[in-house]
């Protein structure tokens, strides 16, 4: 619970020990839920709430900050680490009002049942007076659901942008104090939560172009007091430019596909391609997901099991394919013992990308000769194209 600004709080919950979100994701700094209180010299707004698992942190924050009436609740994005403790908020301050738009409104009533008139719907750049402080609010769409939005707070040029800019990292400091910890946590979660929704990202980048910030608060991880870091970083990021880079992600059950790949990793790396190699079985797939941001080639490994993909990899293509990330190049080495349509289905689960398959290299048993030679001639193949691309000179 600090100050940001006068009579601008912040309210919300740190979460140290969550390791996981939605039963997917792995947090390996714990996240935080950050929300916002407002004292304006009429009226009082709380910005978001907390994951319902720290409403009580919530409650004691707001009964502290000497909170005895909250006019509005500003709701920026239903998804419930922010929404899930509204409805208590609400018994609370029984005269509140959830402020939001129309779509988040509606999904607010599907998913916490709160009662229709409660609320009170914004229109994108629709402004709200507190008295001395002006809220505007500006539609950010698919940062992270469509329904999400963001809040102007013109007089101490603060844009509240909910998940839109946020990191999973939970610190003590509520401004950036490191900014290579904290770039590293937020392409994390660009990678995870932003990465599919790249386009819509730089229509919102260019709608908050025009405003005068000297703050971006998010409602996860330390909030910026230098916006143009981390916009910097997210025009890098969802930009279409791509690096001469591969991420290999491999599993490998009797050796034959970790003997291609060590050899396929050497093969790239001797002619100048950097590569991030993954074995499927330990992976963080945070890690998988960051390397995937800028590499221009994705190639997967895999056994023949059951004459189909090893259920690892096909994990690792759903994901990829999931995340859509802006890679050029595919492609799928290999083995099987008797048969099977490994390359095939691997390729069909990638059909988000907007790649280039290349040939796959596939050998029955242990590599051989004319094996190691496919993956040689896969490395120049890959090189040829990322200098066709002009990826490299
Ligand atoms: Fe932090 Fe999409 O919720």
């Amino acid at each position: 619970m600090k100050e940001l600004k006068p009579n601008v709080y912040s309210a919300g919950a740190i979460d140290w020990d969550r390791r996981l979100f939605d039963e997917l994701i792995p947090l390996p700094d714990g996240t935080s839920y950050n929300a916002y209180l407002i004292k304006g010299s009429e009226k009082t707004v709380l910005l978001d709430t907390v994951d319902p698992t720290k409403t009580e942190v919530l409650v004691d924050h707001l009964v502290r900050l000497g909170v005895d009436k909250l006019d509005y609740i500003v709701s920026h994005h239903a998804e419930q680490d922010h929404s899930g403790s509204i409805p208590d908020v609400l018994l609370l301050y029984p005269d509140a009002k959830v402020v939001t738009n129309p779509k988040c409104k509606g999904m607010l009533v599907d998913h916490l049942e709160i009662a229709e008139d409660r609320f009170i719907t914004v229109a994108d750049g629709e402004q709200l007076s507190l008295g001395d402080k002006t809220l505007q609010f500006v539609y950010t769409p698919w940062v992270h659901w469509p329904e999400t939005m963001s809040t102007y707070l013109a007089e101490d040029k603060i844009l509240f942008t909910c998940d839109f800019f946020g990191s999973h990292l939970s610190s003590s400091s509520l401004f950036v104090s490191d900014e290579g910890q904290v770039y590293e946590a937020a392409k994390r979660y660009y990678a995870e939560i932003m990465m599919p929704f790249r386009k819509p990202i730089a229509n919102n980048l260019a709608k908050i172009a025009d405003l005068d910030i000297d703050i971006i608060a998010t409602s996860h991880g330390p909030i910026y007091d230098r916006p143009e870091f981390i916009i910097d970083a997210y025009k890098d990021w969802a930009g279409d430019n791509v690096k001469n880079e591969v991420v290999v992600a491999y599993v490998s059950m009797h050796d034959s596909t970790r003997r291609m790949v060590e050899h396929f990793v050497e093969a790239l790396s001797a002619r100048g391609i950097v590569v991030r190699q993954f074995n499927l079985t330990n992976v963080d797939i945070g890690r998988l997901a960051i390397a995937l941001v800028d590499a221009a080639t994705v190639v997967i490994g895999s056994p023949t099991v059951l004459m189909g993909a090893h259920p690892a990899a096909a994990y690792a293509a759903i994901l990829t394919n999931a995340l859509r990330p802006k890679a050029r190049f595919a492609s799928v080495i290999g083995s099987y013992g008797w048969g099977g349509k490994m390359p095939e289905q691997l390729a069909g689960m990638l059909s988000n990308l907007k790649v280039e398959l290349l040939d796959p290299v596939v050998a029955k048993g242990l590599p051989k000769d004319k094996d190691y030679i496919a993956l040689e001639d896969l490395a120049d193949k890959i090189l040829a194209k990322h200098k066709e691309a002009g990826i490299i000179e």
